[in-house]
């Protein structure tokens, strides 16, 4: 908790990070699944001389470059904004254990945006090999760049054998390799390849209808080419399973019931998938009809929505950790001496940003209970409770006792497997208690005017209410 405090109302810091992540993942599977479409039609057409083929892919180009490329490196400089705002030592942690991989993955993304616009502006102007070998170029920097960002996705939820940087024989070349070829590492590239194609060959029949020109034989055959770029996403179900089997039991759990906001988002997912690949076999191959614009919008949308819900998951049963078995969502490490310090001293302590910055400790100590509950609440529970946001605690606690909301803090991490255990002093334990029974009253800290910007770094005797259930006067 060295770092500062960035508020996002209502919202909260995950919520913030995953919209822009979700629009990102999106359309960065899209780019690379097209890439790969590019590659192979544009080889088999320059073989066949089928010019139908190369005016469309031309098209497609053109669609490819204002849709992904804009807003794909928007949203993926977006990332690492609202990433390290958001979670700035779980950020750090990642730079400092993958920061060549980081270095890699930025030199295929160039390759990728580059070869992409020497592929669009190239028409007519390269030979036609070099127009083809600059197609290849652009699909293999566009699906490493996929390979790389998995492996470091991946092992925020499996670390496998990966140990944490600590003592002399701490081998940093090691480090990063364990990391990289985590458990779910192939799994995981697997399903997003077959997911990268899937939404790549339904755009290619958005865009065949979409280019008003077209005869619908013509859009027929595009879109029948688009569709052969699902029909590998039979392999999602074992691609699932394999994913599914590589992850911990408590992850599992959560995806399968543990957790009902998980195991919704993920029948969702696999529902959406089954639909999409049942469509895409009966709809687009075997009756060859025309798909219409409406209607190929409409599977896109689905794709879209099902990749979001998910990432959604990934990112949910990865709780209660940023970095499983190394960091919390709150950004405090899972070590014990970590805890013992905290247990010590006090997370206030520990948490310079999480109180006002004209004041000092004591200071801060001498405050009424939930006031420096406020504080521990910034430190500790914010990270996934947005008082009269996301994840409310007011409606989650609503009229519990103050026995009982002491007994759920007490056992946070043992009743509730999603959060971390309660770290603090027993001063700090109580102050929690007296300020989620205060947010369950209902009402919300109001900053003075003008003192917006500070955010609840501000000095608390500005609080407006005063709640039945107050009890340190
Ligand atoms: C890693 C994210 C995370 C952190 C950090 C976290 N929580 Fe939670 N908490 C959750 C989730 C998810 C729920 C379940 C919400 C639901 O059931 O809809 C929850 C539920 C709760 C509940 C309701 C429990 C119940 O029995 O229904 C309480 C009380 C609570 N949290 C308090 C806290 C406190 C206090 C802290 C900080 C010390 C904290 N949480 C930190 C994610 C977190």
């Amino acid at each position: 908790m060295e770092y500062p405090l960035f508020e996002i109302p209502r919202l909260g810091g995950g919520m913030f990070v995953g919209l822009v992540a979700i629009i990102h993942v999106v359309i960065a599977h899209l780019a690379v699944g097209a890439g790969l479409f590019i590659a192979v039609s544009h080889t088999w057409a320059f073989k066949r001389g089928d010019a139908l083929m190369l005016d469309f892919l031309y098209r497609y180009g053109r669609f490819l470059i204002l849709l992904s490329f804009v807003s794909g490196a928007v949203t993926g400089v977006g990332i690492w904004v609202t990433i390290s705002l958001a979670s700035p030592a779980g950020t750090s942690a990642l730079i400092h254990l993958f920061v060549w991989g980081w270095a890699i993955e930025w030199v295929f993304f160039l390759l990728e945006i580059v070869a992409g616009y020497v592929y669009y502006y190239g028409w007519h102007r390269l030979t036609p090999r070099r127009h083809l070998a600059v197609a290849w170029l652009y699909f293999v920097g566009a699906f490493m760049s996929l390979v790389v960002i998995n492996g470091i996705i991946t092992f925020m939820l499996t670390p496998g054998t990966w140990q944490p940087p600590g003592g002399s024989s701490y081998d940093a070349q090691r480090a990063f390799f364990a990391a990289f070829l985590n458990p779910t590492c192939w799994p995981s590239l697997l399903v997003r390849t077959l997911s990268c194609m899937a939404i790549a060959g339904i755009s290619v029949a958005v865009v065949a209808n979409w280019v008003g020109s077209y005869s619908g034989e013509q859009r027929e055959r595009i879109g029948r080419a688009g569709a052969w770029m699902l029909a590998p996403i039979a392999l999602m179900v074992p691609g699932a399973v394999w994913y599914f089997s590589s992850v911990s039991s408590t992850a599992r759990d959560f995806a399968l019931g543990g957790s009902v906001a998980m195991t919704m988002f993920f029948a969702f997912g696999v529902v959406s998938s089954l639909y999409i690949a049942g469509h895409t076999y009966w709809g687009l191959i075997r009756n060859r009809p025309c798909v219409h614009l409406q209607t190929s919008i409409l599977l896109l949308a689905i794709a879209a929505v099902a990749t979001g819900a998910m990432e959604f998951v990934r990112e949910g049963i990865r709780k209660p950790h940023i970095i499983s078995q190394y960091m919390y969502s709150n950004q405090i490490l899972c070590d014990r001496s970590t805890r013992e310090a905290i247990d010590r001293d006090g997370i206030l302590a520990h948490a310079r940003f999480a109180y006002p910055p004209d004041m000092v400790l004591e200071e801060v100590y001498r405050l009424p209970l939930k006031d420096i509950g406020r504080y521990v609440f910034n430190a500790e529970c914010r990270a996934c409770h947005e008082p009269g946001g996301t994840n409310d605690i007011a409606p989650l606690i609503h009229d519990a006792s103050r026995e009982l909301v002491t007994g759920i803090t007490n056992e946070l991490g043992r009743l509730k497997h999603f959060m971390p255990p309660f770290m603090g002093t027993d001063l700090e334990r109580r102050a929690i208690v007296e300020y989620q029974l205060f947010l369950a009253g209902g009402e919300l800290y109001q900053p003075p005017p003008g003192e917006g910007w500070r955010g609840t770094a501000t000095r608390p005797s500005s609080l407006t209410r005063v709640d039945s259930r107050e009890v340190w006067r």
